[in-house]
This record gives structure tokens, sequence and C-alpha cells, in this order.
């Protein structure tokens, strides 16, 4: 289990539907201005472990709750190690010169080429758009030199936030169930899980 991956994201049946938007509006065009992602490597271990540690992020992630002391610097060398083996792509997202959260693809590989999109920010950055622009990035790279024909992501159903950033990706709704075996287990958790075709991302 990566500790970036998602957890959660908001209802689907039943809920108030808004339309899709896979394009970015003028909000999203600002935000993409400020947000710039980079490998993710040990000068960004500081400033993640402090918003990691929040537990409004640990509620609706993998990351290990409570976050460990070490538990950025851990996930920094796992995931260079992992990188360097070409299974999984970790970014830091940053704005205004630090790093505010982090993004990336892992499971890459299979036949046809697939990956699972995950990402989280510190509290203080939600709301302006930041994911949905970093999520953009790291679909161009996933769709362009990494070579990916399919991402997929899951979040729990309840974390509305997380699925619209989704839907504004152009994801699409598959279906929604239980956590799988290699994700944080939680009694009654519910993920809702989404796909996004190469075909179908608009860039
Ligand atoms: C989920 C998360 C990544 C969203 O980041 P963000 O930068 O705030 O996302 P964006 O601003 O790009 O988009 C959020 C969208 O959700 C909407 N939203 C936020 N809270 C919402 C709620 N309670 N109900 C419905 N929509 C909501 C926003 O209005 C916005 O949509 P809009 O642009 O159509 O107005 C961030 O809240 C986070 O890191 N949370 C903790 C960790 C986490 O849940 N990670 C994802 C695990 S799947």
């Amino acid at each position: 289990m990566s500790p970036y991956q998602p957890r959660k994201s908001g209802g689907v049946a039943g809920r108030r539907a808004r339309p899709r938007r896979a394009r970015a509006g003028r909000s999203e065009r600002a935000a993409a201005t400020q947000v710039t992602i980079e490998p993710l490597g040990p000068a960004h271990a500081p400033a993640l472990q402090a918003l990691a540690s929040d537990p409004a992020v640990l509620a609706t992630t993998n990351l290990p709750s409570p976050y460990p002391p070490d538990g950025a610097e851990a996930f920094i060398r796992e995931t260079t190690r992992r990188r360097q083996a070409g299974v999984e792509f970790v970014f830091a997202i940053i704005a205004g010169g630090r790093p505010i959260g982090c993004c990336g693809f892992k499971g890459v590989g299979g036949e046809p080429r697939s990956a699972e999109l995950g990402y989280w920010l510190g509290q203080p950055f939600w709301g302006r758009g930041y994911a949905t622009a970093a999520g953009r990035q790291v679909l161009a790279f996933g769709f362009g030199p990494l070579g990916l024909a399919r991402v997929t992501a899951d979040c729990l159903l309840t974390n509305r936030a997380s699925r619209r950033v989704l839907e504004k990706l152009g994801f699409h709704f598959t279906h929604e169930g239980p956590p799988r075996p290699d994700q944080r287990q939680e009694p009654g958790d519910v993920l809702a899980f989404f796909e996004l075709p190469r075909g179908a991302w608009g860039g």
C-alpha cells in the first residue's frame, strides 16, 4: 500500500449530480499556473512530514495513522526504489516554492499498460484547484512519456472533494465496493472506483 494513495471519496448514487467537466475552467487555469510537480525526493520530507501528520489528511487516505515520526522519509526511500523499478512514480506538488502534497502513479504495468492515480494535499491548500491542476500534470506524464493506456483511481464514497477532482479530470465512475486487501480497512468503508482510458483524456 502506498501512503500517498487515496482512500476515500464522495457518494455516487443518489447524490447531487454535477455535470462532468474534463476541461479546465478559469479558476483551474489560475491554479495551473501556481502548481508544479517534481519527482519526490529527500528534500521534500520535512514539509510533507508536517502536512501528512494532520488527522484531517489521514482520515481519507491510506497514509499510516497516526503518521510515524519518520513517515515521509521512509515513504520517499521506498517510492524512490519503486521508481527505479519502473512501477511507481510519485511527485511532490509544489506551490509558492514549497511542497504542499503528493501525487502520482502506483502499480504501473500490465497489458494494456495501466496505473493507479493517487494524491493528497496539506489542509491549508485545499479548495484552490491545486489537486486538479497537479492531477492534469501527472496524467500528461502518464499518458505521455509513461505510455499508459488506462488510469484507475478510487476514494472513499464519502470523500466528495476527491470524487469531484476525478470528475474534473475526466474519470468516469465504474463501481463501488469494499477496500481491496492492499488498502487500509476501516469498518464500514465503501470505496468509489473510477477509470480514465487514454482516449477519453482531454489533456
Ligand atoms: C481531496 C483533495 C485532494 C482535493 O484537493 P483540492 O485541491 O481541494 O481539490 P480541487 O480544488 O482541485 O477540487 C475540489 C472540488 O471539490 C469540490 N468540493 C470540495 N468539498 C466538497 C464537498 N464537501 N462536496 C462536494 N464538492 C466538494 C470543490 O468545490 C471543487 O470542485 P469545483 O472546482 O467544481 O468547485 C484534498 O481535499 C485532500 O488532499 N484531502 C485529504 C486527502 C485526500 O482525501 N486525498 C484523496 C484521497 S482519494
